[in-house]
């Protein structure tokens, strides 16, 4: 009766042990088989919310409800080579900035310009385009330099690298800074003469001006201004940061940068200028 009970509690003790090896082997299976993705961590199987301000052509603005422009084209480009399924959401540029920290977004890439300041809340991939502040003026303007908007008045988007500008020849607190949500606001505020002169990225107002011709306006370069480099915009400590920086370097060494960059622009990008930075 014992030795019954013990072959009993033995052979199930076999069928178990055997559907748990099978078991494992399946799964094990599953695992290697399945994708041939790199393994990213926890956001691998997530959608990534990716925040933009689509006011900002030819970086990104909007055609109907489509988010297009320079860095769509990269952010497609990237999360490709990177294996990430994302969506991009126009949510404007103050709350590109609240969703990232708030981490109710995953990232953010607006022509976000990396520095110090931004780096102590956030981090940023590696840097992905080179850029210039440049000054949108009227024409018949006799703004040469940016030290010629003193006494001016001047408008720039909210919180933009051009407000900083502005700041340092106007002085901080300012009543000649006119400060907008968006830079198409600021740029209509200079047109119906409201303001002297807008400080903005190179390639957006050098597309406004050349798109415009009917509105008069010339674009002041001023050598003294630095340049500066967008990034993908992080919260800190992201996992995503590893991932993206790898696929960066990789649309640039396969020429998907060159031809996304050729086809925004017309030009070739100064790619060495870029790497530089890495
Ligand atoms: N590069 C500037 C900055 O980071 C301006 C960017 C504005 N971008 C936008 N999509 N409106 O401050």
């Amino acid at each position: 009766m014992k030795n019954k009970l013990l072959k009993v509690f033995l052979s199930s003790l076999a069928i178990s042990l055997l559907l748990l090896v099978s078991a494992c082997g399946t799964s094990e299976k599953t695992t290697t088989g399945s994708s041939d993705k790199p393994a990213s961590g926890e956001t691998q199987h997530k959608k990534l919310r990716i925040v933009t301000d689509a006011t900002y052509a030819p970086m990104e603005s909007l055609d109907g409800d489509k988010i297009v422009g320079f860095d769509a084209d990269i952010l497609d480009a990237v999360m490709k080579a990177a294996g990430y399924d994302y969506e991009l959401v126009n949510v404007g540029w103050d709350p590109v900035f609240v969703e990232v920290q708030g981490k109710t977004a995953d990232a953010g890439i607006s022509s976000i310009t990396i520095n110090k300041k931004r780096q102590m809340t956030y981090d940023f991939s590696l840097p992905y385009f080179e850029s210039i502040n440049k000054i949108l003026v009227p024409k018949d303007s006799s703004i040469q330099r940016g030290a010629d908007l003193k006494g001016k008045t001047v408008a720039v988007q909210n919180g933009t690298t051009g407000q900083e500008i502005a700041e340092k020849v106007l002085g901080k607190d300012s009543q000649h800074i006119k400060k907008f949500e968006s830079n198409v606001l600021a740029i209509m505020e200079l047109l119906k003469g409201g303001a002297n002169a807008v400080v903005a990225d190179n390639a957006v107002v050098e597309e406004y001006a050349k798109n415009n011709p009917d509105k008069n306006l010339k674009v002041i370069t001023d050598p003294s201004f630095s340049s500066e480099f967008y990034g993908i915009m992080l919260p800190k400590g992201s996992k995503l940061k590893v991932d993206l920086d790898k696929a960066i370097k990789q649309i640039i060494d396969d020429g998907t940068y060159t031809k996304i960059y050729k086809n925004t622009f017309g030009t070739e990008p100064n790619i060495d200028a870029l790497k530089k930075q890495f």
